[in-house]
Order: structure tokens, then C-alpha cells, then sequence
């Protein structure tokens, strides 16, 4: 297979900029469509039609991608997602590979000369068993998704009953030294709202940061409404009234806003993207399981990186096709306008 040649930067290759000015530096890679879940913002119960395995990306060609995307471009943070990333055989096999790339010495990054910032978003089910081999193999961070602490109703809103499970999986993933571990919860309102503060209180009870993410219109059956969005303010609001807050400055890139408990007992996040969308900030680009390169969650347009590998394409053209896609990016995502188009695919076949 051609590798080319995977320069290090340059000054005449530039790094990745899209038409708003905004640099490339977050790279998010969905390592498979499937999970071990149904969440009902997600999934339905059956009838999802999974990717052959044929047009999935190998773990060769997934590295490939990420080591133009951190040599040429100066990408300095992968995270991997799905899916569920764990229901992937061999997935420590992937993390050790991609946990030897490093940020060009020139590239304009706080990492520069260091290992990139390799991160995992999982629902958590299977990390009691597996946190220790992802932490040998070289992963720093983890993030999983864990939207109530109620039993019955994580069996309604996952069609799991694996509570106990993703919290082991929490404890573990603590215990193996991620640092730091921080949970997702996505509020649905009439479902999981009138548990913001009991969420909050784990978060302050475990010492992992919280971070509450308002739904997004990308749920695969298209059930989403804008009256089921809770937004920032209220969930401020509401943690505020029982744990006093305390702003962060800003956030830079990153989709979440901070807040401190005024006693000392960590932080809290909300990631606002319908109410208060972070677009103007917004580093990440997205490989999809089966190789389509996407400029952000809600594009329309994909652009077909598994064709150009597997058709013998060198570095160079690789670094072409990236460099066309982000050309297209857009300002933002368009939900609540008249024009929003939702993207073809869900949020499990795009990567979360
Ligand atoms: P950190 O590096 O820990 O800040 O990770 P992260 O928050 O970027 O990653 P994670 O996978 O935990 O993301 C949490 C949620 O943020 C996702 O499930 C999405 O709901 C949302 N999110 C992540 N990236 C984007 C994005 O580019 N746009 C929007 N609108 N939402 C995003
Ligand atoms: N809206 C907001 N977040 C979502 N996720 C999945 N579907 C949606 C949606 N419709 C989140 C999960 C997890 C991550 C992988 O994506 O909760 O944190
Ligand atoms: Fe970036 Fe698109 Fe998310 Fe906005 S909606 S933050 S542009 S990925």
C-alpha cells in the first residue's frame, strides 16, 4: 500500500484553516456504527441497518488518516467514538497505534513535539473489563455517556439494563488513572430533567466533571422537538439553586461551558448547542466507520476518504481531498432556522 510520504509541517503546508478561519485541530474518528445500547434519542429498538464489514475502515487505514491529519495538518487531539468504540474487536490494538503519533515539533499547538491528546467517548457498559488494557495501550482520556442513576429508567431510555454495569465501568475507568474522567448526560425534557440535580450530586460525589448536553435534532427515528430541548440556562439554573456556581472562563474549542461549585467540589459542564451554539469556536473535523470525512455533525455533504484509499491514493492527494473538505465547512449548524436540513445519517452512524 503507498503510505507516500508523510511530511512533517511546513511552511507551505499550512495548517488546516476553513473558510471562516478557523483551524483543524480536533480530529474525531467513529471506530464502528453499532452498539451495545438503544438509547431512544439515538436508536430505535431494531431495524438499524449496519455497515457491512467490508466498508468499514481497518485499523491501517484509520491510522493512515490520522497520522496525514497530525503530521500535515498539526492535529493534535483524536478521539474515537461509534457507535459504542468498545463493541470494536481489538480496539487497544487501534489505541496503541495512534497513541505513537506525535504533534509536528513546528506545528502550532501547545502539544507540538508531544503525543496528541487521545481520548475515547464510550456508554461505559464494558470498561469495568477493559479500562485497564485501553490505559496500557496508551489511551489519556475517557468521557462516557450516562444519562440517569434511576434503574427502571435506564432500562426504559437505553433498552438495556446495565445501570450497574456503566457504573462499575465509571469506577474502573477512575481506578485505571484517566485523568480525567468526565460523564455525558443528554436532557430530554419529561424524561431525565427532573434529574439534573441528582446527576450533578454524583458528579460532585465521584469528583468527575458532569456535563450536561442539551438533545440534538439527530436522533435516528427524526422524534427530536424543540420542546424536549432543556436548555443551559435551566440547567444552570437548576444545579445553582442547591450547589452554588461559579462561571469558568472561556471555553476555547471546546463544546462544553464550565462551571465550579462555590464549596470546592469540581465542576460542571453544559454542552449548549441549540440554545447556544459554539460553531464560531469550532475545531473538529469527523471520519465516519465507513471513511467518509465530514466538516461538522450536522453537514450534508461527505467526502469519501475510503474510496481514495483503497483506489492506491498517495499522502498528497489524501491531504487534497481533507484540504477541499474543509473548504466547505460552514459557519454553523442551522437548527432552529427555517433552512435546517437534518444530515442523512444519525448521530451512531456519523460518531458522537
Ligand atoms: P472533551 O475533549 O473532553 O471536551 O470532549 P468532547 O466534549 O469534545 O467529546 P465528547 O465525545 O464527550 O462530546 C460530548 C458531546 O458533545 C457529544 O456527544 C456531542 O453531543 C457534543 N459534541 C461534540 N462535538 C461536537 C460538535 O462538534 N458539535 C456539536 N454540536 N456537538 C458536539
Ligand atoms: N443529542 C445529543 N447527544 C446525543 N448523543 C447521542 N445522540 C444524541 C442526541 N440526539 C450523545 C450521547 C453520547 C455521545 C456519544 O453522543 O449521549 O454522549
Ligand atoms: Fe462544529 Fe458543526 Fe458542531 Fe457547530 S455543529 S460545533 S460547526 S461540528
Amino acid at each position: 500500500m503507498p503510505t507516500g510520504d508523510s511530511r512533517r509541517l511546513q511552511p507551505e503546508k499550512p495548517a488546516l484553516i476553513d473558510p471562516f478561519g478557523r483551524t483543524v485541530r480536533d480530529l474525531r474518528i467513529s471506530v464502528t456504527d453499532r452498539c451495545n445500547f438503544r438509547c431512544t434519542y439515538c436508536m430505535p429498538e431494531e431495524g438499524m441497518k449496519w455497515l457491512p464489514r467490508q466498508e468499514v475502515l481497518s485499523y491501517e487505514e484509520i491510522r493512515r488518516v490520522a497520522k496525514v491529519c497530525v503530521d500535515r495538518f498539526g492535529v493534535d487531539g483524536i478521539r474515537l467514538t461509534g457507535g459504542e468504540p468498545t463493541v470494536r474487536a481489538h480496539l487497544p490494538v487501534l489505541i496503541s497505534r495512534l497513541a505513537e503519533l506525535k504533534v509536528p515539533d513546528d506545528a502550532d499547538s501547545p502539544r507540538a513535539g508531544k503525543p496528541i491528546d487521545l481520548a475515547l467517548t464510550t456508554n461505559g457498559a464494558t470498561l469495568a473489563l477493559i479500562a485497564d488494557d485501553l490505559r496500557r495501550a496508551g489511551l489519556a482520556r475517557i468521557n462516557v455517556s450516562l444519562d440517569t442513576l434511576d434503574q427502571e429508567k435506564f432500562r426504559t431510555m437505553t433498552r438495556r439494563d446495565d445501570l450497574h454495569r456503566v457504573l462499575e465501568g465509571i469506577d474502573a475507568a477512575i481506578a485505571a488513572g484517566f485523568d480525567p474522567v468526565k460523564v455525558n448526560a443528554v436532557v430530554q425534557r419529561g424524561v431525565n430533567d427532573d434529574e439534573i440535580v441528582a446527576l450533578a450530586a454524583f458528579g460532585r460525589e465521584k469528583r468527575v466533571e458532569v456535563r450536561f448536553i442539551e438533545f440534538m435534532p439527530l436522533d435516528a427515528q427524526g422524534h427530536w422537538l424543540n420542546e424536549a430541548v432543556v436548555g443551559q440556562d435551566e440547567i444552570v439554573s437548576t444545579i445553582a439553586a442547591v450547589y452554588p456556581l461559579e462561571q469558568l472562563p472561556a471555553r476555547g474549542a471546546a463544546p462544553a461551558d464550565r462551571w465550579r461549585y462555590l464549596d470546592g467540589k469540581g465542576t460542571v459542564g453544559v454542552i449548549p448547542t441549540v440554545t447556544k451554539p459554539f460553531c464560531g469556536d469550532c475545531d473538529r473535523v469527523r471520519l465516519t466507520a465507513d471513511g467518509q470525512f465530514r466538516t461538522c455533525l450536522f453537514a450534508t455533504d461527505e467526502f469519501d476518504v475510503r474510496g481514495m484509499l483503497r483506489s492506491g491514493a498517495t499522502d498528497d492527494e489524501l491531504e487534497a481531498l481533507l484540504r477541499r473538505a474543509v473548504g466547505t465547512k460552514w459557519a454553523g449548524h442551522r437548527i432552529g432556522d427555517v433552512a435546517f436540513v437534518r444530515p442523512r445519517r444519525s448521530m451512531s452512524q456519523i460518531g458522537g
